[in-house]
């Protein structure tokens, strides 16, 4: 029996800072309102016409990961992707970054999971790890969400918040069952999934529909969140994963070195942290510089706490996260 563990991290954001005074210059919305209701400061946007897409992104992020693991490109089983803004409707950006990693052929998945991609990717990681079919999974999650939102007044409530990057991980095979990856704990509930949603383009709303109505007003092709329905799920089932998490290993939230929640809203992060009477040491959050970057939020605010020397071995780290479909999930790791 095999267990997995993280063994290189990697993170790359594009290098076009906004600010929220930068967004107040072109919609209704002011730095004071953003900083309340989110804790955003900043977020970084792709520059339109530069190199940077999902898969492009991915590729810088796990250079650095497998770098730091040790590993060679060639020497990976596997590469899963996290994303819900693909470079292309299909083939999924899998494939993309297998090629641009140089790899002839492994198999490479897309996993549409949202803000909880990156838990589910590193669950799915584990098993295959676990049962002995793989040994080294490359694990990203990366967004360009700056390319399609609705940066008019009428889509401020959403637009404000997203943000651009890529986060990836290298995983591999640990013989000692006290390290790594101890648990994942997987959920979703489809019935809320049109309250986070992007209906057009889909087959639901195919393209030559959205040409043909020719509606100026169209909305159908931003995303579209029913924030305050989100945020009272996300504070419960938050708080519930982490929860089941500590029950299945006999942890207690004392034991908890350090949590990396998805970066949704700082609120949401902080109402856990009551939650479960942690220390401002014992949670990391950095979504005052970049946002919510969906499912590379994790990766990226994992790779910034090793960066920062805040991650160590024998640590006990837990991962949660909820976000669109619904879905949320957690993942509790011995370092
Ligand atoms: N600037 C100024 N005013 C704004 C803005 C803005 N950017 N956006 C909305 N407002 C206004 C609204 O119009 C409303 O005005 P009104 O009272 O005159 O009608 C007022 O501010 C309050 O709006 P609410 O939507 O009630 O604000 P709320 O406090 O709920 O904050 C937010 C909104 C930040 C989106 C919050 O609901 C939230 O964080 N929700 C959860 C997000 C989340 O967790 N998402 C999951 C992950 S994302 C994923 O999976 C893709």
């Amino acid at each position: 029996m095999f267990n997995s563990r993280i063994i290189g991290l990697g993170k790359y954001l594009p290098d076009n800072v906004v600010t929220n005074d930068d967004l107040a210059k072109i919609m209704d919305t002011s730095n004071q309102w953003i900083v309340e209701r989110t804790g955003i400061n900043e977020r970084r946007h792709i520059v339109k016409g530069s190199d940077d897409s999902p898969s492009t992104m991915a590729f810088k992020a796990s250079k650095i990961a497998l770098n730091r693991a040790g590993i060679k490109a060639s020497e990976l089983d596997m590469i899963l992707f996290a994303t819900l803004s693909p470079d292309l409707y299909f083939p999924g950006s899998g494939v993309l970054l297998q090629e641009l990693l140089g790899i002839s052929t492994c198999p490479s998945m897309d996993i549409r999971m949202q803000c909880s991609g990156f838990i589910y990717s590193i669950a799915t990681a584990d098993q295959f790890i676990k049962s002995g079919m793989y040994k080294n999974i490359l694990v990203v999650g990366a967004e360009n969400h700056s390319g399609g939102l609705d940066m008019s007044s009428r889509g401020r409530a959403v637009s404000v918040i997203f943000g651009d990057g890529a986060g990836a991980a290298v995983l591999t095979r640990e013989n000692d069952e006290n390290f790594g990856i101890k648990s994942s704990h997987l959920y979703s509930e489809g019935k809320y999934a049109k309250e986070l949603s992007l209906i057009g383009p889909s087959t639901q709303r195919w393209v030559p529909e959205i040409m043909d109505a020719n509606d100026p007003n169209d909305e159908s092709y931003f995303p579209f969140m029913n924030g305050q329905m989100v945020f009272k799920h996300a504070i419960t089932r938050f708080t519930e994963v982490i929860n089941e998490g500590l029950k299945f290993n006999n942890w207690e939230s004392k034991d908890i070195n350090l949590l990396i929640p998805h970066q949704a809203n700082l609120r949401i992060s902080q109402f856990v942290q009551k939650k479960f009477g942690l220390s401002d040491s014992q949670v990391f959050n950095n979504i005052m510089n970049y946002g919510n970057t969906t499912a590379a939020s994790i990766p990226i605010a994992l790779t910034e706490a090793w960066e920062k020397n805040k991650i160590k071995p024998g640590d006990k780290i837990v991962l949660a996260a909820f976000g669109s479909g619904f879905t949320w999930g957690s993942t509790m790791i011995v370092w």
